[in-house]
Parts: C-alpha cells; structure tokens; sequence
C-alpha cells in the first residue's frame, strides 16, 4: 500500500529490512547498541561486523532516541539504530517513547540528507508492544513528520509476516478514510 503526504511517500510491504534498499534502515535496538535478535541480529549479522565497531564508539542510546552508523555490507548506506520502550501496560510512558523513537529516527535523516527510510516495527517483537497501537503511533507519527519535512521523499514500513501487513495496511486505510492523510494520491 502506498499514499503521498504532500510530496513525499509513505509506503508499506511485507518483507525483510535487511533487503531495503533505501538510503538508511532502521534498526529496532536496545540501550546498549551492542546487537541482539529479531532486526537487531538480522541487521547486525547481514551488514557485517563493521556496525557493531561503529556502535561500540557511540557508547549507548537512550530509550526513544536514535543513532547513525554506516551500512556496512547491507545495500542501505547507513543504519539508523532506533530503541523503542519495552512495553508493560500502556501507562509508563510507552506511547511518548515510541513516538520519540520514531522522530529521533526522522531527525537524524532529515539532518543527514537521507531521502528515503525504511522503518522496522520497532518493539513490537521482544520489546512486546501491542502492534495496532505501534502501528497507530508510527504511521500517525510519521505523517505529522512528513507534512512538515518535504526533504525526506520516501519512508517505508518493511513489515515481517502478513500478519504484520495487513494490520499496519489497516490502520492505513482507517487513517486515509478518516481523511488523516492530506495526501496528493495513493495506491
Ligand atoms: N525484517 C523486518 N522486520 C523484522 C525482521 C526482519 N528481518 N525480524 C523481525 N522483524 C520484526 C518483528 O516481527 C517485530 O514485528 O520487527 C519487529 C521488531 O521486533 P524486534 O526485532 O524483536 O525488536 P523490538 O521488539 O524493538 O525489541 C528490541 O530485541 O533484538 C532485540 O537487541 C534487540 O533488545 C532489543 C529488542
């Protein structure tokens, strides 16, 4: 699925961040950004032990911020490492973080000159966040962004399993329907 917000393009799929071949992916990291499983393993393990060098030099990354490393081997040149809030009941927090997450991200590409995005679904894995409420956060968060940044030309949610999809494509659509989206045309 795809809409335009303004001039820019927020898209989803289904498929593999590791495969992505915008200027930057987002990693869905811990505090320490020294690695670990889902996208984290997957990123770390596909673009090669020059990240993690990287990441050792940064020293850490508060939850809801974000930091840059290069890509590596991955065809994405750089990795934006976004750490999201682990999520318990909705009340500590959570929402804010993840919000600050996914604008942190946005920040450091608007700043870098990256023009297109691939986002993960940060902590919606281990970090166990509901993912229709992520999903809301992200897409809603992401939108507010785009209309005010036209630098950034592309940002794309890599989605893992159908399952995933088909519930951040719904949200989507409730938000294009609600007429949330002051879009130029979608798909
Ligand atoms: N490509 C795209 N999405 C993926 C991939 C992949 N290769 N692998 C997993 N996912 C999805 C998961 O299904 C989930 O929806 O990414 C989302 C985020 O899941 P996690 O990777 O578990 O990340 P998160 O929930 O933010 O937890 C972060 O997990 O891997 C550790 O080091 C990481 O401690 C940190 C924690």
């Amino acid at each position: 699925m795809k809409v335009t917000i303004n001039r820019s393009i927020l898209e989803l799929v289904e498929g593999d961040i590791t495969h992505q071949d915008t200027d930057a992916v987002v990693n869905a990291a811990n505090p320490s950004l020294l690695g670990g499983g889902g996208v984290d393993g997957a990123i770390h393990r596909a673009g090669g032990p020059q990240i993690l060098e990287e990441c050792k030099t940064i020293g850490g990354c508060p939850t809801g911020e974000a930091r840059m490393t290069i890509g590596g081997r991955l065809k994405a040149r750089y990795v934006i490492h976004a750490v999201g809030p682990i999520y318990k009941d909705g009340r500590q927090h959570e929402p804010d973080l993840l919000v600050s997450a996914y604008r942190s991200s946005l920040g450091l590409a608007s700043r870098h000159k990256i023009k297109s995005v691939a986002f993960s679904s940060i902590s919606t894995g281990v970090y166990g966040y509901p993912m229709e409420t992520a999903a809301e956060i992200a897409l809603t968060t992401t939108r507010r962004y785009l209309e005010g940044h036209p630098e950034i030309q592309l940002v794309r949610f890599v989605l893992f399993g159908m399952m995933a999809y088909e519930v951040y494509e719904r949200v989507l659509r409730s938000m294009k329907e609600a007429g949330r989206l002051n879009e130029g045309g979608s798909s």
